[in-house]
């Protein structure tokens, strides 16, 4: 099948995908991703739980193969993530058996950035530097009185985390884009909450480069209009966006819903919402990258989350062959 990232760069728009260092090294998979995608982040490897599982340790081998594959095929690679309240270096967090002070997380935090946007200097282009910092909406997650998450990160440091981060990643790399990263960024409250945080952090001479709207369509049924409006209220702020991890779940259209087959229905469905997004990011020109997460529906993380299920989100189907998203998509490019 034709490459779909080449149809999206002719209506230039850079299209990629959330990959791992297993599937680069499985050569089905890597001519797959080497011939669809333009442009690539780790799902998993670059993120702290596996660059620092130890104080003092850093396992880069991953993230190395990944930049390594990216150069090798002329792609621009996103970082994902350095400050995030899961899959966290959770030794950060602790001393000994106690809590860290606020001294040493900021301490670990700066000296974590420093090391590894300095490794990977020159080699990714645009660094999420926090992720999912905002709660709205969401009783489940507790948040202060700003929206902002109640994570080790906030907690222990205070709101300013998010600004001593991006301080630290801009100093490590004064090349690389810095990202704000999250999801239901089109929630009108999330969205408002998402540029005053931009306007702050700019107020305060912190440079801060772009938003990341995540678009995981799956928890929620977003709105077109919705969505359009964060793109304007954010582009607004004059930073750019990426849409970072995109796919639209069959099996979460309400929460809960249980599907146990993967219908035509369905997926025609799931294709007119593909080209509805895509066609509306391609005529506002506000988003300058679109990745989804994860090459295939055999690879996407939905099908363990949260509880194994049937699931197909993305546009190519576990046997890699183009599913009616796939055309959708190279309809619209
Ligand atoms: C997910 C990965 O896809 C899974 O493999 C992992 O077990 C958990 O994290 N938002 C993000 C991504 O920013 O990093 C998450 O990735 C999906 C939700």
């Amino acid at each position: 099948a034709p490459s779909l990232g080449g149809a999206f760069a002719a209506a230039r728009m850079p299209f990629g995908a959330a990959v791992t260092p297993m599937q680069l090294a499985d050569p089905k998979l890597a001519a797959h991703i080497a011939h669809h995608f333009r442009i690539l982040v780790a799902e998993n490897a670059m993120k702290p739980m596996h660059i620092s599982p130890r104080e003092g340790e850093y396992t880069f081998a991953g993230g190395d193969a990944i930049a390594d594959f990216a150069a090798k095929h002329r792609m621009p690679l996103r970082g994902h993530t350095l400050v995030w309240h899961q899959q966290a270096a959770r030794w950060m967090f602790k001393d000994g058996e106690a809590d860290v002070s606020r001294a040493k997380l900021i301490a670990r935090m700066e000296r974590y950035i420093a090391d590894v946007v300095g490794h990977f200097k020159g080699r990714v282009f645009a660094w999420d530097v926090v992720n999912e910092a905002i709660v709205y909406d969401e009783p489940e997650h507790a948040a202060d009185a700003n929206g902002f998450r109640l994570s080790p990160w906030r907690t222990i440091i205070g709101p300013e985390f998010i600004e001593i981060a991006f301080r630290a990643a801009a100093k490590a790399d004064p090349d690389a884009l810095l990202f704000y990263n999250d999801y239901e960024t089109q929630n009108p409250k999330k969205a408002a909450a998402i540029v005053q945080l931009v306007k702050d952090l700019k107020a305060r001479g912190v440079k801060i480069d772009g938003v990341g709207h995540q678009m995981h369509c799956a928890r929620i049924q977003p709105s077109l209009a919705d969505v359009e409006a964060a793109i304007d209220a954010v582009a607004s702020t004059g930073v750019i966006q990426h849409v970072t991890e995109l796919d639209f779940a069959i099996n979460d259209r309400v929460q809960g819903t249980a599907v146990t087959a993967v219908t035509p229905e369905l997926l025609a469905d799931q294709a007119e919402r593909y080209r509805s997004l895509m066609d509306l990011l391609l005529r506002k020109r506000m988003v300058s990258a679109t990745l989804v997460w994860g090459i295939s529906d055999a690879h996407s993380w939905l099908n363990g989350w949260p509880k194994p299920r049937v699931e197909a989100p993305l546009m190519f189907d576990r046997q890699l062959a183009p599913k009616p998203a796939y055309h959708a998509l190279m309809d619209v490019a």
